[in-house]
C-alpha cells in the first residue's frame, strides 16, 4: 500500500482503476449476480435434464455445442494457446467452448460437456458489446433453481423453476459466444453476428435459430420462403405436447467424423450442399481465349460464407477446362498430393497477421488482417478467368466448376498432428458445368 500512495495522482488512478477489476472470469466478458465464482452445485449434467427432455438430450449430444471442450481441432489449438500465450488465454477458450469450468473456477467441472444445456439455460440476459450483439461471452450466468426458456407459460416441475426469456428466442444470446473480439487489439476474430445482424435475414426477423434448431431441409426451406417456421414436437420424452419445439443438434459445416460424431455430419453436409447455388458461363474472348464466369449466390446461410474462424475455413473455386479429347486446357483450385490447395484459387477466407507482419493461424497472435473475402447473405459475386486455349486443343470444351469447402487448409493439421494423422474432408458444395465452342 505504501508503495501504491507514492505513485502520483493520475498513475494511483489508473492502479485502483485496474485493482477494482476482480473479475475472476476476465478477459472473458462473463458476469455472475454477485460476480464471485459460481456454486457447482448449481450445474448440472446434461444427462440429469435428459431424464426429463428426453429428446432435447439425444439431439445435443454429439453436437459440436456437447464437442466444445474434446473436439480434437479445438484441443490442439487451446493446448497450443495455453504453451503459446499461457493460462490467461486458456481461460479465456474456455470461457466459450466451456463457460462452467469459468464460471465454478474449477478447470474440470462439467468441462467435457463442452456447451451443455446449463450454460444456455442459466443464462438471464446478454450485455451488448459489438454490432448491438454481445462478444467474448457476454452473458449473465445466473446458476440455481431457475432454467430460463422460451416457453410463455411452462407446466410447473420439481426439478427447476421455469423463467420466459426473450433472450432466448433470438440471436442476442448466440452472439455472446459467435462473436470473438480480441481481447488486447478488439480486432473481430469470429463475426457471425454482425454478418447477420447488417443482412436480410435479420431484417426479416429470422434468427438463428429458425435455422440452426431446425433441421437442415426445413431452414433450406426458411431461406427460400424468408419465412420462419413452426416444428411440433415434446418437450419431455413422454408428454407435454407443444406447437413448436427446437432441435438441439445445431447442426454448421462440421462433417468430420472425428470431429463431431458421424451422426451430426450428414446434417452439416446438407447444409453446405443447400447454401450456394453457382453457375458457369464461358465466351471466347480476345485472340485465341475463353472468357470463363462463374457467379455465386449465398442462398442459405443467414451470414457470410464462410464465417467465424474464416482465417482456417477454406472455401474455393475449382475451374477445369478439358477440350473435346478429354485433355486438360486449364485448371484452377486444384488439390495437390499433399493436400494443398492451388495458391492461385480464388479463396473465400481471411488472412490474419502477427505483430510482425507475417500470417498467422493463431487468433491470439492476431494483430491486423490483411484481407477478408467472404460471400455474404444473398448477394451474387462473380469470378472471372481468361483462360488461353493451347493450338491443337478440339473443340468444344467443356468448362466444368466447384466450390469446396474445407475446415482447415490441411498443411495446418497436418502440422498440429502430423502428417496423416488427421486428413479433414473436403465437401463439395455446388457443381456446375457448361460447353463453349473453340475460340478462334
Ligand atoms: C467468444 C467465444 C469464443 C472464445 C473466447 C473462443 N472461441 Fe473458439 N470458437 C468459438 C465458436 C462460436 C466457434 C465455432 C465456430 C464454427 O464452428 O464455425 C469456435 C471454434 C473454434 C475452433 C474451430 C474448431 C473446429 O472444430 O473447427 C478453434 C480451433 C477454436 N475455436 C480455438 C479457440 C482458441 C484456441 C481460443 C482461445 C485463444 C478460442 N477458440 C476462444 C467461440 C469462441
Ligand atoms: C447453445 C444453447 C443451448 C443449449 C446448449 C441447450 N439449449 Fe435448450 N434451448 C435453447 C434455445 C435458444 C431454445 C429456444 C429456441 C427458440 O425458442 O427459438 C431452447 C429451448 C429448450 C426447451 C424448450 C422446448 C423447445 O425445444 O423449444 C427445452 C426444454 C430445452 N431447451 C432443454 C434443453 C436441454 C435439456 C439441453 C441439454 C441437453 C439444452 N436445452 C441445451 C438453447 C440451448
Ligand atoms: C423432473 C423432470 C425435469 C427435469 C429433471 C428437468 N426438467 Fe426442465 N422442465 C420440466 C418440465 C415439466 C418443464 C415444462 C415443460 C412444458 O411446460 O412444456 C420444463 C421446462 C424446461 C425449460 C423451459 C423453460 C421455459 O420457461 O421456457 C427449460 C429451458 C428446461 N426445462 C431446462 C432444463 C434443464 C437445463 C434441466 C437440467 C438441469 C432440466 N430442465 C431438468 C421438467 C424437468
Ligand atoms: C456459451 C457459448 C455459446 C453459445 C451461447 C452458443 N454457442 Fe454455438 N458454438 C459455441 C462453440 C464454442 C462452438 C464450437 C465448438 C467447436 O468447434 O469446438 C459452437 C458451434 C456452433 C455451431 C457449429 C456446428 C457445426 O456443426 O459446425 C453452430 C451452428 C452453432 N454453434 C449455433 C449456435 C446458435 C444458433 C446459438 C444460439 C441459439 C449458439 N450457437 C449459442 C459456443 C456457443
Ligand atoms: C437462413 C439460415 C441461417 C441463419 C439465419 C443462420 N445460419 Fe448459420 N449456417 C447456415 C448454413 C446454410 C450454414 C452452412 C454453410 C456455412 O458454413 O455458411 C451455416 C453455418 C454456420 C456455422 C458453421 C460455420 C463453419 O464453417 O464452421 C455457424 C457457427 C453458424 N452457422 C452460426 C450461426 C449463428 C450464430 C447465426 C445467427 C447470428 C446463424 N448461424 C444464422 C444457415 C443459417
Amino acid at each position: 500500500m505504501r508503495r501504491l500512495l507514492l505513485l502520483p495522482a493520475p498513475l494511483l488512478l489508473l492502479a485502483l482503476a485496474f485493482a477494482q477489476d476482480p473479475s475472476p472470469f476476465a478477459p472473458s466478458r462473463m458476469r455472475t449476480p454477485d460476480g464471485k465464482l459460481s456454486d457447482p452445485d448449481h450445474f448440472f449434467e446434461a444427462k440429469d435434464c435428459g431424464e426429463c427432455h428426453k429428446g432435447q438430450y439425444e439431439q445435443w449430444k454429439g453436437s459440436l455445442h456437447n464437442r466444445a471442450h474434446d473436439d480434437g481441432i479445438y484441443r490442439a489449438f487451446a493446448e497450443l494457446a495455453r504453451k503459446d500465450a499461457g493460462e490467461e488465454t486458456y481461460r479465456f477458450c474456455s470461457s466459450c467452448h466451456t463457460p462452467l469450468a469459468i464460471a465454478t473456477g474449477k478447470e474440470d467441472y462439467l468441462a467435457h460437456e463442452g456447451v451443455t444445456c446449463d450454460v444456455c439455460h442459466s443464462i438471464r440476459t446478454v450485455d451488448v458489446v459489438h454490432a448491438g450483439g454481445g462478444a467474448n461471452a457476454s452473458f449473465l450466468l445466473e446458476g440455481g433453481e431457475v432454467r430460463f426458456g422460451p416457453l410463455e407459460d411452462p407446466s410447473p416441475t420439481p426439478a427447476h423453476k421455469s423463467l420466459f426469456s426473450e433472450t432466448h428466442r433470438g440471436a442476442m444470446l448466440c452472439s455472446a459466444c459467435h462473436t470473438l473480439l480480441h481481447p488486447k487489439n478488439g480486432l473481430p476474430i469470429e463475426n457471425t453476428y454482425e454478418e447477420w445482424a447488417k443482412g436480410p435475414y435479420a431484417k426479416a426477423g429470422i434468427q438463428c435459430q429458425d435455422c440452426h434448431m431446425r433441421s437442415a431441409a426445413q431452414a433450406a426451406e426458411v431461406a427460400r420462403t424468408m419465412k420462419p417456421l413452426k416444428v411440433p414436437g415434446r418437450t419431455l420424452g413422454d408428454m407435454m405436447d407443444r406447437p413448436d419445439v427446437h432441435d438441439h443438434r445445431f447442426s454448421g459445416a462440421s462433417t468430420d467424423s472425428k470431429h463431431t460424431g458421424g451422426a451430426h455430419a450428414a446434417e452439416s453436409e446438407a447444409r453446405l450442399k443447400a447454401a450456394v447455388e453457382m453457375s458457369v458461363a464461358a465466351a471466347p474472348g480476345a485472340g485465341r481465349t475463353l472468357d470463363v464466369t462463374v457467379s455465386l449466390t449465398n442462398v442459405g446461410a443467414g451470414h457470410a460464407i464462410p464465417t467465424s474462424i474464416t482465417e482456417l475455413r477454406q472455401v474455393w473455386i475449382d475451374v477445369r477446362v478439358t477440350d473435346a479429347k478429354g485433355k486438360e486446357v486449364f485448371r484452377s483450385g486444384a488439390v495437390d498430393g499433399d493436400g494443398r490447395v492451388d495458391p492461385e484459387a480464388v479463396m473465400y477466407h481471411s488472412v490474419l497477421l502477427d505483430e510482425k507482419g507475417e500470417v498467422t493461424y493463431l487468433p491470439w497472435r492476431a494483430e491486423k488482417m490483411a484481407m477478408e473475402r467472404l460471400l455474404p447473405p444473398k448477394e451474387t459475386v462473380r469470378e472471372k478467368w481468361e483462360v488461353r486455349v493451347p493450338a491443337g486443343a478440339e473443340g468444344p470444351l467443356a468448362v466444368e466448376a466447384l466450390l469446396r469447402y474445407r475446415a482447415a487448409p490441411q498443411e495446418v493439421m497436418d502440422g498440429l498432428f502430423g502428417k496423416g494423422r488427421f486428413d479433414l474432408r473436403i465437401v463439395d458444395m455446388a457443381t456446375a458445368r457448361t460447353e463453349a465452342a473453340l475460340p478462334r
